[in-house]
């Protein structure tokens, strides 16, 4: 078998042989020197680039900002193998539970945002409008690092379905507390068996870690998030309706440690005068049904 430098000097000498028979001469020198310049800068680039010592290659990025921790792609499908195909098919409802869909404040409709959306999420919005806005208060009394402003979140998802983003944020972060907040009880009841699974099969990555999951309509739940802290709130709200979104903006008003609400749907402006949050920007994350599904992001600092 012919070495492929043999080969590939035999086409190029073929090549050259063919062009300076088919063009003119003058085309025929303008085509070798386009040739020579790009091979020089392409063999010049590529020898440059061996002498590096990193690659170009593409590497999976943890979404915290303090080191690798997990990779819930490998998590997830293990953590959730007790959702069965027709859960999963009638929506994520068990029979017996179609009555609670059509009843006043709930939107059953499942819409999830998917891993890399919740990595982004976390990264481009959450950490940041954190370190703007309560960094101050946190790291200037207790002197903590940059990097332990992810252990000060307490996050929330309001309507939290079977409690994939909390479970994706407790493991690939370093945030240690999260709540969901979920009205239709298999939903609730998959979240449980979920976390329970997690801390079984990934002891490492959950130990210290806590699940709260709260079975309620979101307009009770303001007691619970005072109590628990929460300071980042997030809503995958696209269905709720108007009175919803002004009932779901009333509990906010009521928990003082929020620092930054994610919602699909605008909060209502005029109960939200009577706190410290702003409109910030509208951000978007890939979620099950858009690649670039919209929210709104509300921090205490609107620049
Ligand atoms: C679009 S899903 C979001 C699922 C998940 N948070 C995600 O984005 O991946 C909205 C969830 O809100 C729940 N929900 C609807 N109305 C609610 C209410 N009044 N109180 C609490 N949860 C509610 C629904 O049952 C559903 O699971």
């Amino acid at each position: 078998m012919q070495s492929p430098w043999i080969r590939f000097g035999g086409a190029a000498v073929g090549t050259v042989i063919f062009l300076n028979l088919v063009l003119k001469p003058k085309t025929f020198r303008t085509v070798m020197i386009g040739l020579g310049v790009g091979l020089t800068i392409g063999s010049t680039i590529t020898y440059i680039n061996s002498l590096r010592h990193h690659s170009l290659t593409a590497k999976y990025v943890p979404i915290g900002i303090t080191g690798p921790q997990a990779n819930f792609h490998e998590i997830q499908p293990q953590i959730y193998n007790h959702l069965s195909q027709e859960y999963e098919e009638r929506g994520e409802l068990e029979l017996g539970e179609e009555h609670i869909t059509v009843k006043p404040n709930v939107f059953a409709q499942i819409g999830v945002l998917d891993i890399g959306g919740v990595r982004t999420m976390w990264t481009k919005e959450i950490v940041p409008s954190i370190k703007n806005s309560i960094q101050k208060e946190l790291l200037a009394a207790s002197n903590t690092s940059d990097t332990n402003v992810e252990s000060e979140i307490v996050f929330c998802d309001i309507g939290s379905g079977v409690g994939n983003i909390c479970l994706q944020v407790l493991a690939e972060t370093n945030c240690k507390k999260t709540v969901g907040v979920e009205i239709i009880p298999s939903r609730h009841k998959a979240a449980q068996t979920a976390f329970a699974n997690a801390q079984k099969m990934f002891p490492s990555i959950y130990r210290g870690k806590n699940a709260l999951w709260v079975e309620k309509d979101l307009v009770q739940c303001a007691s619970t998030l005072k109590k628990e802290g929460v300071n980042v709130l997030f809503s995958h709200s696209w269905m709720f309706d108007d009175d919803l979104m002004r009932q779901f903006t009333k509990v906010i008003t009521e928990v003082p440690s929020i620092a930054c609400v994610i919602t699909s749907r605008k909060l209502d402006n005029h109960l939200l005068q009577s706190t410290p949050l702003k409109l910030h920007s509208l951000a978007h994350f890939s979620a099950d049904w858009n690649d670039k599904a919209p929210f709104y992001v509300y921090t205490r600092s609107s620049s």
